[in-house]
């Protein structure tokens, strides 16, 4: 089976990640990952990414200081190199440009930990226990220029429980995350590669 060359982009602890790299071991899960790419060099999961044999690089943002794009141009370099065919967000906790979403438009999936579209951005969890919602959850989405706002790819539901804080809240989305991100990743997967049989009318 032909597997789609993916390059996880992250920023810290990387368990989706390491969720995503777990599920690709199988030939026929439809992503292969051969590239972790962290704009952290201090990002725990580029450990996790080496022990599992996947190449790793960093591209510290700091040193672009506003100049978005060009810390982009040199991620996208790192993606060139590695042949990478699609973009996997996991926790990769920087707003993209134009420039870069139109490179990997229809190629690049983010998690977001929100039912979507409610709440898009940072503090998902308390706005949603603020707002007297009976549930939350998590979506992975197409990413567009919009902020987490691309369509839907799949998602899943937790309730609210009344004792719940944004942490335990978060704590029983986060492994639903888990099982949903690698599921929809393989989706989205085969759905690039169908598009890259199918012939250019
Ligand atoms: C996850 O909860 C993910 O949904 C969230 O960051 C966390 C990363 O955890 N992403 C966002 O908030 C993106 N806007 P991880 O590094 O352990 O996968």
């Amino acid at each position: 089976m032909t597997r789609l060359r993916v390059a996880i982009l992250i920023s810290g602890r990387g368990t989706n990640m390491q969720a995503i790299l777990d599920a690709a071991k199988v030939d026929d899960y439809a992503a292969k990952p051969v590239l972790v790419l962290s704009n952290r060099p201090d990002a725990a999961g580029l450990k996790i990414a080496s022990d599992y044999g996947i190449a790793t690089a960093v591209v510290d943002h700091k040193p672009f200081g506003k100049d978005r794009e060009a810390f982009e141009r040199a991620l996208h370099e790192h993606l060139v190199e590695h042949n990478a065919q699609m973009v996997i967000l996991a926790g990769f906790m920087r707003i993209l440009t134009p420039w870069f979403v139109s490179r990997w438009s229809q190629r690049m999936i983010n998690i977001h930990p929100s039912l979507l579209p409610k709440y898009p951005g940072l503090h998902t969890h308390q706005r949603a226990i603020e707002a007297g919602d009976q549930e939350a959850g998590c979506s992975v989405h197409w990413v567009t220029e919009g902020v987490d706002e691309g369509d839907v790819i799949a998602q899943s539901r937790v309730p609210i429980l009344s004792d719940d804080d944004a942490e335990s809240l978060a704590a029983r989305v986060l492994p639903e995350e888990h099982a949903l991100y690698p599921k929809a990743a393989n989706m989205a997967a085969k759905t690039i590669l169908e598009k890259l049989k199918s012939p250019i009318r």
